[in-house]
């Protein structure tokens, strides 16, 4: 069942959408060689604290960690560990929590230090594909037509979509109705309608879109080796076109 927020209840999206947003911008200044992938997980945490912000991964499906860490050819959902970041590395970073029961979801992906022109372009074209999508959460769109056109640009600049995960819908619960796909026709699935919240989360590879779950049965990773990147925001649909929540800057 995809819900309706009320005004009421977009003003605390905006809440956890701001914490959200960043707590992603200090964790993106942390983000450097030498350091942890678990240390940054902590920053997460004493941050959400400090904000009256509760972890929305933390023990979802028993997910042991705040925040997700995918590294290089890992996709999504890398637990945070004491793997150490080196100069080259990319870093995916998604993070959720909940203000007063409501709840904001965001990830960036990035460079640690001086990356390969390849890893930049990619990071810059899974940004924009966040940002083609997000352009289509406009009342009497549908569903598909933010996939059609994440799909679009990231296929135009070379790259490929990940079809086996997909956004969603978030409010009360991190994951609602509907599904978001990053990939499609246009003009098919659900009207998009106002007061709809969106999680949009397109994840792009730099050869096959085809992934797999490591053996910890968290960490997805690209079946070539190759890099992934990840970028999320979380929209409000309101009257006049999307609203991002969780972007600060
Ligand atoms: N941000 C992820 C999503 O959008 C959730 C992470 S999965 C978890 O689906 F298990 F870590 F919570
Ligand atoms: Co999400």
């Amino acid at each position: 069942m995809i819900t309706i927020k009320s005004e009421a209840e977009i003003k605390l999206m905006r809440v956890s959408g701001k914490v959200v947003g960043q707590a992603l911008l200090e964790l993106g200044a942390k983000v450097k060689p030498g350091i942890t992938t678990q240390e940054l997980d902590r920053v997460a945490y004493d941050f959400f604290k400090k904000n009256d912000c509760v972890p929305a991964f933390l023990g979802y499906h028993g997910y042991p960690a705040t925040i997700c860490t995918s590294i290089n050819a890992e996709v999504v959902h890398g637990i945070p560990g004491k793997r150490v970041l080196e100069e080259g590395d990319i870093v995916g970073v998604d993070i959720g929590a909940y203000y007063k029961g409501y709840c904001g979801d965001s990830a960036r992906t990035f460079a640690v230090g001086k990356v390969s022109a390849e890893a930049k372009k990619l990071l810059e074209v899974t940004f924009e594909a966040l940002n083609k999508g997000i352009e289509q959460c406009r009342i009497g769109n549908r569903i598909s037509d933010i996939g059609h056109a994440v799909q679009k640009y990231a296929e135009s600049k070379g790259f490929s979509v990940v079809r086996d995960y997909v956004g969603h819908g978030i409010g009360r619960a991190m994951h609602e109705d509907p599904q978001v796909p990053n990939y499609g026709k246009p003009h098919q699935g659900p009207r998009i309608v106002e007061g709809m919240c969106l999680a949009l989360e397109p994840m792009v590879n730099i050869g096959t879109e085809e992934v797999k779950v490591l053996q910890d049965g968290w960490t997805v990773v690209t079946k070539d080796g190759k890099f992934s990147a990840h970028f999320e925001d979380t929209i409000a649909v309101l009257a006049d076109g999307p609203e991002n929540l969780t972007r600060v800057s």
